[in-house]
């Protein structure tokens, strides 16, 4: 049977859903730190750091204030750990995707270094290996990669490993959107140098306010990244190295500690609507579902398709009070922010193509069956009219 099309908006991410359904077990813990009054570096914070290092498979988990502190410290860790210097140089380079938020690639420049952009696949969005394979092949000074693992799927780590090993590159995985996410069944953000996740509330494990976390087998970084979390110093007053503060706060961890076992759940249920929007919208000519690598588990932090007709269809679902989102409108290499700071050695035809015809639909893991259906329905009627 035909659903009805939906009067009501659909919110695009239900965060209060979400909060309602997991209301009972995040008020008394939170109350229980907030009557315990240790709000910074509070024991939640350790409990938390422990159980994501059980559940990565990794030894060495710091919490930080944000993805894009992770980041910034990640990759001052790794100036520190390979360069022995507190920054990076301009003349250092870092090759990333120019397809991604604006966070991933300005970590680069606070870090002191140069971002270079390579291009996307077409299918997956990810950085694509023959481009990197390319940029390396001609001169540069690149020292490592940065990955984003965009949309909550891998990137193609396996060629991605061999190109960095053989090219002696660290790598850093951008891991803000693929929380849960594997590939060959390993953890994201495991695979690499060094991992920056994100907690901010509109990811897979969502904070009430900005959280992150770094992530990493090597003890060293390790080392550097949590001094450099704390001013720089190995105490509060010895500090070594220009650093920040970048905590995670206790509030935010007792929160996290709290929602982490509904983790899987929520992931399942982001999975189950991306097999509904599979299932309804897969035989329309125009649009382009997600491709899904055979070695990667999707997370579905979006559902993002593809269409020459993005313009059209975001605006004819806005009518119809469905929100969409376009990650991302804008290459990074185009903002104002990278001009004259960043090396593009080739065409970025792919990731340009990319900002044209992208279109993440609503995929809350709260979101029921019959709200996924009518929003199909409209997509469905939408190619009718126009295609
Ligand atoms: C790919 C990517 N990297 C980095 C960040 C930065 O994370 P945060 O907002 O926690 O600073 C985000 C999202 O916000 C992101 O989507």
């Amino acid at each position: 049977p035909t659903p009805n099309p939906t009067p009501n908006p659909t919110p695009f991410l239900d965060l209060q859903e979400e909060y309602k359904l997991l209301q009972s077990h995040l008020t008394p813990p939170l109350l229980q730190t907030l009557v315990q009054a240790q709000y910074i570096q509070g024991p939640p914070v350790k409990q938390l750091e422990k159980q994501l290092q059980y559940l990565l498979r990794i030894p060495h988990c710091i919490t930080t204030s944000s993805g894009t502190d992770a980041l910034v410290i990640a990759l001052r860790a790794l100036a520190l750990e390979r360069e022995k210097k507190e920054f990076f140089q301009p003349t250092d380079e870092i090759l990333t995707t120019p397809f991604s938020f604006v966070a991933s690639a300005d970590a680069i420049l606070r870090a002191g270094a140069t971002p270079v952009f390579a291009d996307i696949h077409p299918q997956t969005f990810n950085l694509h290996p023959e481009s990197i394979q390319k940029i390396l092949r001609s001169k540069h000074n690149i020292k490592g990669l940065l990955l984003v693992h965009l949309y909550g799927q891998a990137c193609e780590m396996d060629e991605i490993i061999k190109i960095a090993q053989k090219y002696q590159l660290f790598i850093v995985e951008d891991v803000a959107q693929a929380f849960g996410g594997k590939w060959n069944s390993q953890p994201l953000g495991t695979l690499g140098d060094i991992a920056a996740f994100s907690f901010f509330p509109t990811k897979n494990l969502g904070a009430m306010g900005d959280g992150g976390m770094i992530a990493t087998h090597n003890p060293n970084l390790a080392h550097y990244a949590r001094m450099l979390t704390k001013h720089g110093g190995k105490n509060k007053y010895n500090s070594q190295y220009l650093g920040y503060n970048a905590r995670l706060d206790t509030l935010q961890a007792t929160l996290l500690l709290a929602k982490l076992p509904f983790l899987p759940t929520l992931l399942q249920q982001r999975r189950q609507t991306a097999k509904l929007y599979q299932q309804y919208l897969q035989h329309l000519p125009q649009l382009k579902l997600p491709y899904v690598h055979p070695s990667a588990q999707h997370t579905y932090h979006q559902f993002t398709i593809s269409t020459p007709y993005q313009q059209q269809l975001q605006h004819y679902l806005q009518q119809h009070h469905i929100p969409t989102m376009i990650y991302y409108p804008k290459l990074l290499p185009e903002m104002k922010l990278f001009q004259s700071k960043c090396r593009t050695p080739l065409p970025l035809t792919a990731a340009k193509q990319a900002t044209q015809q992208v279109l993440s639909l609503p995929i809350s893991p709260t979101q029921k069956t019959q709200i996924t259906q009518q929003i199909c329905q409209h997509i469905q009627n939408f190619f009718h009219q126009n295609t």
